[in-house]
């Protein structure tokens, strides 16, 4: 729409002034925010602007390479790709409690961030970065401030508490936007419909969707038993209908079953779709009984670990939208 285009404009235009012949860097997370936000400012000052990717493993089947690869061809941004995956496994390690968890993903998140950006730095040399680039929607800047205290009851981990050498100037170009405004300009930007459509995804990704220790087998199970419950959800239509769909392994709880002649002993995985508006408060989505059982039968026929399927029916509050 002409709005979109101007906003675009104007926003390309505003980066251009406030970052004049600079440079900057970019933690890219996967989600539609910091994409977008990136996205503008390569149109904005192009190669004077890095992208840092940290992988940590704990993202969905398909992310990492759809910023790889996907988000790369469609802006030709500089994208600098760190591959933590080992780094965060051990870090994890037997760790269970869901605050741990986040403080250890967002720590380590910090620590590799801060290594790429020293790299960065230090190869455009003579050339000072002086800004980071953040994907601050409005509602953000509104909750920050207005510190009502339900965005505390978790840890939230983003990029911030860089060490002193490493301080930037904040690029925030979304400042004055609501989501979906960002989608359009996403879309305005000929950014892939996957990574401008995606749902809200934590920080912390799969990580707090174990519930139990994190481990490479475990995310494995969990990956390919989301990878099947998104999958119906999209060949359903239902993708703009459901906020978000978090797919949970019970990874310490086991049951029976049975399948063909065999008794199994297997996780369970819980289907949690939601319906909200923010996230503060939200209701469970009354997918429809096909849907539930096309993603039931796929799962228990396709995931080995897996013999059980439950759905969960509880509104926020009293239940977060996250298990942990
Ligand atoms: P809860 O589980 O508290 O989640 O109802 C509310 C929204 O926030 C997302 N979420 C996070 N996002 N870092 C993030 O960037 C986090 O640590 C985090 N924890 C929860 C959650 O997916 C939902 O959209």
């Amino acid at each position: 729409s002409w709005t979109m285009v101007n906003i675009a404009e104007e926003s390309i235009d505003a980066v251009r002034a406030q970052v004049g012949d600079k440079r900057a860097i970019c933690a890219l997370s996967g989600g539609v925010d910091s994409a977008v936000a990136a996205a503008l400012v390569q149109r904005a000052i192009g190669d004077q602007l890095t992208c840092v990717f940290v992988d940590h493993g704990l993202l969905r089947k398909g992310e990492a390479e759809q910023v790889e690869k996907d988000f790369v061809a469609a802006t030709g941004v500089n994208l600098h790709v760190v591959d933590a995956q080992e780094r965060f496994l051990a870090a994890l390690d037997g760790v269970t409690d869901p605050e741990a968890k986040r403080k250890i993903i967002g720590r380590e998140f910090i620590r590799v961030f801060e290594e790429a950006a020293r790299a960065v730095v230090g190869e455009s040399a003579g050339e000072p970065v002086e800004f980071l680039v953040q994907g601050t929607l409005y509602p953000d800047v509104v909750e920050s401030g207005g510190g009502t205290g339900a965005a505390n009851i978790k840890s939230h981990h983003n990029v911030g508490g860089l060490p002193d050498d490493l301080q930037f100037k904040l690029v925030e170009p979304l400042r004055s936007l609501f989501k979906d405004e960002v989608r359009a300009l996403g879309e305005q930007l000929g950014l892939p419909a996957e990574i401008v459509w995606r749902q809200p995804f934590p920080g912390p990704g799969l990580g707090i969707r174990i519930i139990g220790a994190v481990s490479r087998e475990r995310l494995e199970i969990l990956r390919d038993a989301d990878a099947i419950a998104r999958e119906e959800l999209t060949r359903a239509g239902l993708d703009r209908d459901i906020w978000q769909f978090p797919v949970v392994l019970l990874a310490d709880v086991r049951s029976v079953g049975v399948q063909g002649d065999g008794r199994t002993y297997g996780h369970p995985v819980v289907l949690r779709p939601v319906t909200s508006e923010d996230a503060m408060t939200a209701d469970w989505a009354r997918l429809p009984y096909e849907v539930l059982q096309r993603i039931s039968t796929r799962i228990t026929n396709e995931v080995r670990e897996v013999n059980r399927v439950v759905v969960d029916v509880t509104s926020k509050p009293p239940g977060t939208i996250e298990w942990e």
